[in-house]
């Protein structure tokens, strides 16, 4: 609907969420070395969602525009109400 550019801000918009959602989470559970094994699993999987970012970053070639830096900040508001919610169900 709004072209390749938006899908790839979109990408890394969420990416960048999961990034710092996940480097939390590791930071908190790197207290504590009973969560070793968990936190491997949390890094590759972080590693994997920073290549996605990346990907979708080197694809866009223009700056972005008033409007799809208002979208990638909803699009990052929308992720942090995703985990509240989810957090609570
Ligand atoms: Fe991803």
């Amino acid at each position: 609907m709004f072209g390749n550019a938006a899908v790839f801000r979109t990408i890394d918009a969420v990416e960048t969420f999961v990034d710092e959602h996940y480097a939390r989470q590791i930071g908190r559970l790197s207290q504590d070395e009973r969560f070793s094994e968990i936190l491997d699993i949390l890094e590759r999987c972080r590693t994997d969602e920073i290549r996605h970012r990346d990907d979708a970053r080197n694809r866009l070639d223009n700056t972005p525009s008033m409007f799809s830096e208002a979208w990638c900040s909803l699009v990052g508001l929308g992720s942090a109400v995703a985990v509240t919610l989810a957090r609570r169900i």
